[in-house]
């Protein structure tokens, strides 16, 4: 029987956003979004868990290799995030709502077809350390 190995690659990114919409003063943008709408930007340190699942391949023993694992991940998120503004400098962000829900979608569909066909499971970030975001394509 084949067995199903989940691997999880951790990277960590530091970046700014502002949640608003520009319809609404400053007053209302903070009702909504609080602390996240403050108008000379804020940010997080961001936690993105990338999962990877599939089968062990008999030759080397690997779901995937994890070096083009982190590869991936570097060459395609974090380079573009990392010390970032979301809003402004980030291709695959830029023009959405910077919400944790839509940045962990966005970088899900960066990464599916970056990596092996039907590998990518889950993609997680974490915006504290009390609240995370999981994203699994659906
Ligand atoms: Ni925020």
């Amino acid at each position: 029987m084949e067995k199903k190995v989940y691997l999880t690659r951790r990277e960590t990114f530091a970046a700014a956003h502002r949640l608003f919409k520009p319809e609404l003063s400053d007053k209302e943008n903070f009702e909504l979004f609080g602390k996240c709408s403050n108008p000379n930007w804020h940010g997080h340190n961001y936690i993105l868990e990338v999962v990877v699942a599939g089968n062990v391949i008999a030759d080397t023993g690997f779901v995937i290799d994890v070096k083009d694992l982190k590869e991936i991940i570097h060459k395609y998120i974090i380079s573009k995030v990392d010390h970032k503004n979301l809003n402004l400098d980030t291709d695959f962000i830029k023009g959405i709502m910077p919400t944790s829900e839509n940045i962990v979608i966005a970088i899900w569909k960066e990464l599916v077809d970056k990596l092996p066909d039907g590998k990518l499971y889950s993609v997680k970030l974490y915006e504290t350390e009390n609240n995370y975001f999981e994203y699994k394509g659906e």
